[in-house]
């Protein structure tokens, strides 16, 4: 008996992945509610299968498959990106169906032989512009190197209408739900701006030029089917929208003020930092990082205008938690930011210089030299605190152009 059943997307194409309801830590990203890994059969001429999935879950993907095919009538394997989410369970999948073609990009294909080794390498290589024939269908293909590796394709089935985008337009989302009408859309917002933070903010640029070519080709989507979370059907242009607007991150009045803290002491300057920007009217998060995951801080990173950052100085040092949240930002390359650093200190106070490097690294236009208190905060620097938040709020709203 076939436990798990494939889920029928159109009269031709279905969905054969897995949920993962029990993954909280992607790779050091939280996945609070948990995930999918996406994979997609079509019932064409040539039976073909888009991407696997994670190594574990192997047994799931082939029970799916089996309630509605023969796992063995499947001749043809796609692999649109070599991350081990969705390859983990390739040679298991192409020991069990021995397919006739496996393809990938160019990139793929070298990927994929540095994880596996193989001692044949079964990977025919497919780039922008191939189509290959299915009998009845076809499947174009289209490179989107660095999104968000160098190998990621997507596959287009004009019959259907559908693309298959990887890990484009996904989230970590486990569901019993398969299509994005049937979840809540404050849930597929959360859920889609924290993936794009944490996936795919470094590639901005890129994901505009993607977008910006999906246009000019004028392809026709009826289905777009990613590689984790939902299939979208209804809210296409939703999506394709946010995505548009997080890669041009356009301004908003928004802070997020990020901290740790030893005694307290840079937690009253955050605290006043946020009453500083409530002041000028500026929505504000305050996110002390003993209770709050450095993939939520991208999250909120991602739609505000700044990012102030406290940290005390231990033995010379930034905390801790505050260099490695540092340390991830910072490779997420986050633009267009106004910021500051501020601080307590007991005889050296070095965290805060040293902040200010790292913001200024990050590109983010500095709007105070130095916020430091010696050992705990007297009024003078809580309302020096407060004057720091006020500083940063007008030029937000000088940058927004006024707009609340
Ligand atoms: Fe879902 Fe980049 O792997």
């Amino acid at each position: 008996m076939d436990v798990f059943k494939a889920v029928k997307l159109t009269e031709s194409v279905y969905w054969v992945g897995v949920i993962d309801w029990a993954i909280r830590d992607f790779h050091g990203y939280s996945t609070g509610r948990g995930s999918t890994y996406n994979a997609y059969l079509i019932l064409s001429k040539k039976i073909t299968l888009i991407d696997t999935v994670k190594k574990p879950f192997f047994e799931e993907m082939m029970s799916r498959i089996s309630s509605v095919i023969d796992p063995s009538r499947i001749e043809i394997i796609i692999s649109n990106h070599s991350e081990m989410d969705h390859t983990g369970s390739l040679p298991e999948t192409i020991s069990a169906v021995k397919p006739d073609k496996i393809y990938a990009s160019p990139m793929g294909s070298k990927a994929l032989s540095a994880h596996f080794h193989w001692e044949e390498d079964p990977i025919e290589v497919v780039k922008t512009g191939d189509s290959i024939d299915l009998g009845n269908m076809r499947i174009e293909f289209i490179e989107t190197r660095m999104l968000h590796w160098p190998d990621s394709m997507v596959t287009y089935l004009p019959e259907e209408k559908i693309l298959f985008s990887q890990d484009g337009f996904g989230m970590h989302l486990a569901s019993t739900e398969r299509f994005d009408d049937e979840l809540p859309l404050n849930i597929l917002k959360e859920e889609a701006r924290k993936y794009y933070a944490n996936i795919l903010m470094p590639f901005s640029p890129l994901v505009s030029a993607l977008l910006g070519n999906l246009e000019k080709m004028k392809l026709e989507i009826d289905l777009l089917c990613p590689d984790h979370g939902p299939v979208w059907r209804s809210k296409i242009d939703w999506i394709l929208g946010k995505w548009g607007s997080w890669a041009e991150r356009k301004p908003r009045p928004k802070a997020v003020v990020v901290y740790d803290t030893m005694w307290n002491s840079t937690r009253k300057m955050a605290q006043a930092v946020i009453e500083g920007l409530t002041r000028e009217g500026i929505s504000s998060k305050l996110m002390p990082l003993r209770a709050s995951h450095i993939s939520d801080i991208a999250a909120e990173v991602l739609e505000a205008s700044a990012l102030i950052v406290g940290s005390p100085t231990i033995n010379g040092r930034i905390f801790p938690s505050v260099a490695e949240c540092m340390n991830y930002l910072g490779g997420l390359k986050p633009k267009n930011l106004v910021g500051a650093a501020f601080g307590s200190y007991g005889w050296s106070g070095e965290a805060v210089k040293e902040l200010n490097g790292l913001l200024e690294e990050m590109k983010v236009e500095l709007i105070s030299e130095e916020l430091r208190a010696v050992y705990v905060p007297d009024e003078g620097v809580l309302e020096k605190s407060v004057d720091l938040g006020q500083s940063v709020g007008r030029r937000i709203m000088e940058i927004c152009g006024g707009a609340k």
